[in-house]
């Protein structure tokens, strides 16, 4: 939501800034603008639209002359997509220029507050009362000027400030959003994430809730909330700059896709030492996992299902009763947790505001907090009690593929993991369990590469208006994801549905029009699931059923069959997405949908 950076050294500011928003172009893609300090004057730069607009305007920024600038690229929130409400927001007396990510809770009466005391407002954004307050409180120091503005703000804020009484600094404060500074040599940095430093720096310093900083050609400071300052760690970044490029797909969606075998590895093999799983990032001892009577888990969007498609293998792994709940609903729900629940807490950004919530809410009421979480040094990360990261790399298309299957791998890894801890597998069964785990890089390359004929499935069914999923158990989990990355990417509608639900009112929807993709992977209710396929065959639905090679049967009944490699059920969710994720790429492909930057989504939901 919302994706802001900043520069402070010798160079010119503005084509740094603009190559720093297009990589963080993923968190909100409706507008954006620049704002570059010449001398003591700002020159902003601002259009509707794409970050390419913003070069066009610029002449990549050769327009805005000057060595220390800030960046902005929105996802509305408060006003319309326009040039007035994209940032950077400048003061009345144009001397000071705020770029913001979050929301201004209290912006309302600050609004009024200002109003009344003569400010003037240009745009409809929450932002606006920060660049107003920033000018009300300076006087003669920015640092205390930032320091009372904060302390106005309700709600959750990054922001970065320049001001042209003080032509070499940029201040940045944090408050519940992300803000990383990059430390560079006579050059210093920061951005909302990491793959907007890479091409520049490898040094990064992570800010604390409540910190601020002062960025300067030479130097960075930081500050606790009451400007003192204080001693930061530099931290290593260790993505490396291609896996943050297409590198010759023409989509991150696709390349991502492809990456999935590779993420998978790099999430599962450090943590399998001798035959056993270790996870030794973490203190969940065997002692503490006996003694939780059940597990919670919570998140948002994918995230959510991946969770879905968890809980099978956690239920009848470890026969401890696992709750899914999305962090938007659990967060209000009041929710009956205590010391004996473990909440699992899934985000590919570890940022999303309503999964944080949800978080804090259950830690309060003593839940043990597992973070499963991609991106390092995330809100979430940090907060919670204990951390497994995914190895995915950086995910760049707005749509999760990788970030989704390496969520799944690391509840295998926990779910086989506790199983073992908690005696309730024998070491036959736990030692064939991991030999799959291991083996499914493997089972999602040769699924991979045994689906070239989806791009021409897409072309049967991309003229649809609108589609069904259809499964039980973990092919309803997936018939979930399967449907919402159609949903996102083609902008199809797509409903799905558990298949034993379809007779009790949904199938009165079904005709020729509903092309039916069913889901045919789980042993246990294959047969169940094939009659649900003749029932909407005979309704005149066209059925695209995916199964494993060995279920031939399936090949008179259906339409069109894709085949994957057989796989243990508890395990199969994360080689059953993947021919889904492809469908809805090629679809969406077909469409010619902007299939990285879907309209209206933004990658990192940072509001609730
Ligand atoms: C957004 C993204 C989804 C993602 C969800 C949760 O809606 O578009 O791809 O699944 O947020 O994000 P998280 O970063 O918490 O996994």
């Amino acid at each position: 939501m919302c994706g802001i950076v900043g520069y402070s050294g010798a160079q010119d500011a503005a084509p740094i800034l603009l190559e720093g928003l297009k990589k963080l172009e993923y968190r909100g893609y409706d507008s954006a603008g620049i704002a570059v300090l010449n001398g003591n004057s700002i020159t902003v730069s601002k259009v509707t639209g794409r970050i390419a607009n913003l070069c066009e305007k610029t002449a990549d920024g050769k327009n805005c002359p000057g060595t220390v600038g800030i960046g902005h690229t929105r996802w509305a929130t408060h006003g319309a997509p326009t040039d007035t409400n994209a940032h950077p927001h400048l003061s009345n007396d144009g001397k000071f220029a705020v770029v913001h990510n979050g929301i201004v809770e209290n912006y309302m009466s600050l609004r009024e507050e200002l109003i009344e005391k003569g400010y003037r407002f240009e745009s409809q954004t929450d932002t606006e009362v920060i660049v107003h307050l920033i000018e009300m409180y300076y006087v003669g120091d920015l640092k205390k000027a930032v320091i009372k503005t904060s302390a106005r703000l309700q709600g959750s804020y990054a922001l970065g400030v320049v001001c042209t009484e003080e032509p070499q600094n940029v201040y940045v404060v944090r408050e519940s959003s992300p803000l990383i500074l990059g430390v560079g040599v006579g050059e210093n940095y920061f951005a909302s994430d990491v793959t907007a430093l890479v091409s520049y720096t490898r040094n990064a310093i992570y800010l604390e809730d409540g910190e601020f900083a002062k960025i300067t050609p030479d130097s960075i400071t930081v500050f606790d909330p009451a400007g003192q300052p204080i001693q930061k760690k530099i931290s290593r970044i260790t993505w490396d700059i291609q896996s943050a490029e297409k590198g010759g797909y023409e989509h991150f969606m696709l390349k991502e896709i492809v990456e999935q075998p590779r993420a998978i590895k790099a999430t599962i093999a450090p943590r399998i030492k001798d035959s056993e799983i270790v996870l030794d990032e973490t203190e969940l001892t065997a002692d503490y996992l006996r003694s939780i009577h059940k597990i919670v888990i919570t998140a948002c969007g994918s995230a959510y299902y991946a969770g879905c498609a968890g809980k099978y293998a956690i239920e009848h792994l470890c026969h401890i009763p696992v709750q899914v709940e999305l962090a938007s609903e659990l967060r209000y729900s009041n929710p009956l947790i205590d010391e004996h629940t473990l909440l699992i807490v899934l985000s590919q950004s570890g940022e999303t505001a309503d999964t944080i919530a949800a978080m804090k809410e259950c830690k309060k009421r003593g839940a043990k907090t597992l973070a499963i979480v991609n991106v390092v040094g995330s809100t979430i990360a940090k907060t919670a009690d204990e951390t497994l990261y995914t190895w995915a790399g950086p995910e760049i298309a707005v749509a999760t593929t990788k970030g989704y299957t390496t969520q799944l791998a690391v509840l295998y890894l926990f779910a086989l993991y506790a199983a073992k801890k908690m005696n309730r597998l024998d070491d036959e069964t736990y030692g064939k369990l991991l030999e799959t785990l291991i083996t499914l890089p493997k089972r999602i390359q040769e699924t991979l590469d045994m689906n070239s004929a989806i791009p021409n499935l897409a072309k049967k069914y991309h003229t649809t208006g609108s589609m069904f999923f259809i499964g039980r158990n973990t092919d309803y989990a997936i018939a979930l994801e399967g449907a919402l990355k159609m949903k996102e990417i083609s902008y199809i509608h797509a409903e799905s549905y558990a298949a034993g639900e379809l007779k009790h009112g949904t199938i009165a929807l079904i005709d020729e029009h509903q092309p039916v993709i069913a889901l045919c992977c789980n042993d246990s209710v294959m047969e169940k699931t094939m009659s649900n396929i003749v029932e909407v065959k005979a309704r005149g639905a066209e059925v695209l059923a995916v199964t494993f090679k060995e279920n031939q049967k399936i090949v008179s009944l259906a339409d069109d069959v894709i085949f994957i490699p057989k796989v243990e059920t508890i395990f199969s969710a994360a080689v059953e997405i993947i021919p889904l994720q492809l469908l809805a790429y090629y679809v969406a492909k077909e469409n010619g949908c902007d299939i990285d930057k879907p309209k209206n989504l933004a990658k990192s939901v940072t509001v609730e």
